[in-house]
Formats: structure tokens, C-alpha cells, sequence
């Protein structure tokens, strides 16, 4: 089966399309680690896309704040009021969608029988920032499966995990050809896609991921999209200026 995984969309429509463009053809089904509304313009659109085109989708930490969980209160002044205008601008049937959404951490084949699952944070809190191998390796009593494929920091990258260590498994300058081989059972594997709509590693491009789960292959890929496009739609609807900044800088 070959896996489109796509995280942290975050209401940028321009950034999901051209990711879907950039994949087509070489995915069966398509996962997402959530967080798919706050920040962007486009909530419902974003919805709409996950509703349509994911087979698996679990919730992240926005999702569940602008719904009006009050996980809201932890996050800065930028992200709270993009928490409020978006609970405006949902639908009433978005809203009960995203209210619905499962946590992770999810079997990515619907309960079959390989080890591969998804989760928004880290597989033991939906919430936790996994941004070191200190991190990571401390993570793996906690690994429901072989493979987990995680979201939250916007980076790109992942972790190869053994009791008391982690390796960093990101090539300097990854290009979609590089593919990693998820092929120790032994270890675990960490994988992040980074974020499609709000990447924060320093590249603008919209990330993404995709697997292979006969082969055990994961890419981490970059699609270019129309940021302007993106930006232009942020400053439309009245949102705070520098979530449009951000998006040019990858920040
Ligand atoms: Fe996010």
C-alpha cells in the first residue's frame, strides 16, 4: 500500500492542492495527522479536502481548539485569534466533523495487521512536542507499532529509536528522491511529514510525506505552492499579518 501522509494543513488550501497535484499518482490512500484548520483562511475548504480524500484522520491540538477546547488558553495571542475567527467561520457540519476526530495514536490500515500508526504529538500525549533525540528515545516503550508517523513541530525529519538512543534519520539537504528505509524491527521509527500548510524548518515548500508499506520506504517530499496566494488570503480575511509572513519564511 502506498501512503500519502499529510500534516498540520492548517486552513491553507493553496498549500493542500499543490501537495495533492505534486502526489498524484503515486499514492492508494491518503492519512492526516491533524491539525487541519487554525492559522490559514480556508477552514472549511480544508475540511472539505480531509473529508473527501483521507481514509484516516486523527485530531490535532487546533482542531480541538477551534471547536472551543479549552487548549486554547495555552496557545499565543496569533493562534488564539485564529482559534476565534475560525469557530466563526466553520460550518456547522465541519464543526461537528472536526468535533468527532479521533486521537491518535491510529493504526494507519484501519486495524489491519501492520505495525504502521499515526499520531498528532507523540504516541503516549497528543500534545508533546517531540524536537530532540533525547525526546525520541524516551518514546519507545511508548510505540504502539514499528513505524509512527507523527506531526505538531512543522519539521520534517524523524528518529530511529532504541532504549537510551536516537538517531537523527533527515538527509542534509533531503530531496524527494532520497527515500528512508524503515527496515530494522528492532528499533523504532519516528517520521514526521512536516506540515503542508505552516511549514516551520526554514523551507516554505509545503511538506508532505509518502510510504510504502510493502517496501517499508518512506520519502519526505516538497511541493512549491502559491504562498502569495496563501498570504494574500490571510490578510483578506483580516487575520494577523504575520501569520502571512511566516508562510514566505517557512517560520
Ligand atoms: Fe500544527
Amino acid at each position: 500500500m502506498r501512503i500519502l501522509i499529510i500534516s498540520d494543513i492548517h486552513a491553507n488550501l493553496h498549500a493542500l492542492r499543490a501537495v495533492s497535484k505534486h502526489a498524484e499518482g503515486k499514492y492508494d490512500r491518503v492519512a492526516c495527522l491533524g491539525d487541519i484548520v487554525g492559522y490559514g483562511a480556508d477552514p472549511n475548504g480544508a475540511c472539505e479536502w480531509v473529508r473527501e480524500y483521507c481514509a484516516t484522520t486523527i485530531r490535532g491540538n487546533h482542531d480541538r481548539a477551534c471547536i472551543g477546547d479549552a487548549v486554547v488558553q495555552d496557545f499565543n495571542d496569533n493562534a488564539q485569534l485564529a482559534c476565534a475567527w475560525t469557530l466563526q467561520e466553520l460550518t456547522e457540519e465541519n464543526r461537528q466533523w472536526l468535533q468527532n476526530l479521533p486521537a491518535g495514536p491510529l493504526n494507519v490500515l484501519d486495524g489491519g495487521k501492520e505495525d504502521f500508526f499515526i499520531c498528532h504529538g507523540s504516541p503516549r500525549d497528543e500534545d508533546e512536542y517531540i524536537t530532540d533525540k533525547m525526546t525520541a528515545c524516551s518514546l519507545f516503550s511508548s510505540m504502539p507499532g514499528n513505524v509512527v508517523f507523527f506531526g505538531h513541530t512543522h519539521w520534517q525529519g524523524g528518529y530511529r529509536i532504541a532504549p537510551g538512543r536516537a538517531w537523527e534519520m533527515l538527509p542534509p539537504k533531503p530531496t524527494d528522491a532520497d527515500r528512508l528505509h524503515l527496515f530494522d524491527p528492532d528499533k523504532g521509527y519516528l517520521m514526521n511529514p512536516g506540515s503542508v500548510g505552516q511549514p516551520r524548518d526554514n523551507d516554505p515548500r509545503a511538506a508532505y510525506a509518502l510510504f510504502d508499506s510493502e517496501d517499508r520506504m518512506v520519502r519526505l517530499c516538497r511541493a512549491e505552492y502559491d504562498i502569495q496566494g496563501a498570504q494574500k488570503a490571510i490578510i483578506d480575511a483580516g487575520l494577523p499579518s504575520f501569520l502571512a509572513f511566516r508562510l514566505g519564511e517557512g517560520i
